[in-house]
């Protein structure tokens, strides 16, 4: 039985929350625990028995090289069919699905999942198939007319941010949805991960038809212009909500959604723990002639750091960094390229391609991290200002190519690509 899986990474104009690291790479390509975001994603539907396609489906340009080198490099890694599909303007969360129909379709897929790409988690998507085959299998589903949808456990008080499921106890069967609810509906959330059997369509074709049919008041375009955008969340699993067809699988295992810069910290942390338990040979350890690890560490091959160095916990140091004698680095990204220099210091911070810290210099941030004392707490979007107009104290971020001088202290700073700073930054914007 041949399944497939298709990733909306959205486009240039989505995932804006997370500038200004989408500034010099595309928001899906941003590397987690020594990988690209949506990489964890394709690993993950690589576990899963008879899946051989990925789909990407977004509005990138198909010719943006990191994408497709990104492409071509997990083709080869993971054996699996993996293609990258332009839609002709931001689609919505299923009107790519819609219009790539028969690329989806091609070969009579049994199913195919959905991911989200601003997701990471521990995605249980084998167990979410045998859930969905028992489904289909039940005597009471002869119309084999099955969907099923990830789902997680939030507080009350953030559910209000996600999509919200109150479903039977006993079946899983979904009997209510809204997407992102002003008032308390439920507090097990969406997580962004769907498994479809191809009768879906049926559904996407009477939602886009009905939406050609309407006015669109709400958009922004011309009324020449045919809106061909479709909700999955507003236009689909609202309308399938108590029609029997629709089932929630629920997950305790970790699951993030990656919407700000200070999520991708949060994000490698919990992506190094999974490698902790599952991949250990991808972490770094301990040796004679090394650096100083402390818990849990990714380092490229090709980068060079300092035996004198002590990293971690909860690092990852890309292709080509260069780390010198006695720095300290904890709780960070330091991204491709970047170097930095004898004795400086980088806490809770992301530097920059090809971005230098000077000597003696300290780099650090805010954390931003779910609250421990609260069962089920998810990490909080916050915006940049509070409502005074002050910055929001964050990681500090050091854009590509910035150049930190030495003996300063850099704290809750945001540095855009190209900026030079010329002394200590605190809770500041440098554009
Ligand atoms: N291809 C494509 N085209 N992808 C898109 C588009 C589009 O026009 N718009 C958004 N996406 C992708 C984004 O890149 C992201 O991966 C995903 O679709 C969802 O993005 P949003 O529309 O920003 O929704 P959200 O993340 O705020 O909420 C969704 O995810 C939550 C879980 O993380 C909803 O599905 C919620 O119900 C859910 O709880």
């Amino acid at each position: 039985m041949v399944l497939k899986a298709v990733i909306l990474i959205g486009g240039p104009n989505t995932g804006t929350g997370f500038r200004p690291l989408t500034l010099d790479v595309p928001k899906p390509l941003f590397p987690i625990a020594g990988h690209p975001m949506i990489y964890h994603l394709i690993e993950s539907c690589s576990q899963v028995e008879g899946l051989d396609e990925v789909l990407l489906i977004g509005s990138y340009q198909s010719d943006e090289q990191e994408l497709k080198n990104f492409v071509s490099s997990v083709r080869k890694e993971f054996h699996l069919n993996v293609r990258y599909y332009q839609e002709f303007a931001q689609l919505g969360t299923a009107g790519g699905i819609y219009h790539f129909r028969d690329q989806i379709l091609s070969n009579e897929p049994e199913a195919f999942f959905v991911l989200n790409s601003d997701i990471c988690g521990e995605f249980p998507l084998t167990e979410m198939l045998q859930f969905h085959r028992e489904k289909r299998q039940g005597a009471d589903y002869h119309h084999k007319e099955v969907y099923t949808m990830l789902a997680t456990e939030a507080t009350r008080q953030q559910s209000h941010n996600y999509g919200c499921i109150v479903n039977r106890k006993e079946t899983g069967e979904v009997m209510h949805y809204v997407e992102k609810p002003e008032t308390f509906v439920s507090t097990s959330i969406n997580c962004g991960v769907y498994l479809f059997s191809q009768h879906i369509f049926q559904h996407l074709s009477s939602a886009f038809k009905d939406k050609q049919s309407r006015p669109n008041f709400e958009s922004k375009l011309p009324p020449t212009y045919r809106d061909e955008s479709i909700s999955l969340e507003k236009d689909l699993l609202m309308e399938l909500a108590g029609t029997d067809k629709l089932f929630v699988y629920h997950t305790d295992s970790f699951w993030s959604q990656i919407k700000s810069a200070a999520g991708t910290i949060y994000a490698n942390r919990n992506y190094l723990k999974i490698y902790r338990h599952k991949r250990p040979e991808r972490l770094r350890s301990n040796t004679d002639h090394g650096p100083q690890i402390i818990g849990d560490v990714w380092i490229h091959s090709s980068a060079e750091v300092h035996p004198t160095a002590t990293i971690g916990p909860n690092v990852s140091i890309s292709k080509g960094a260069v780390i010198g004698a006695g720095a300290r680095i904890k709780e960070s990204l330091i991204l491709e390229s970047a170097h930095v220099h004898d004795h400086a210091c980088i806490l809770h911070s992301i530097i920059g391609r090809d971005s230098t810290v000077g000597a003696y210099t300290r780099v650090e941030g805010t954390p931003n991290d779910p609250n421990p004392d609260k069962p089920f707490s998810k990490m909080e979007v916050k915006g940049l200002f509070n409502s005074n107009g002050q910055l929001n104290p964050s990681i500090t971020i050091i854009g590509s190519r910035v150049q930190v001088p030495s003996e300063i202290v850099v704290l809750n700073t945001i540095v855009l690509p190209h900026k030079d700073i010329s002394g200590s930054e605190m809770n500041k914007i440098i554009l």
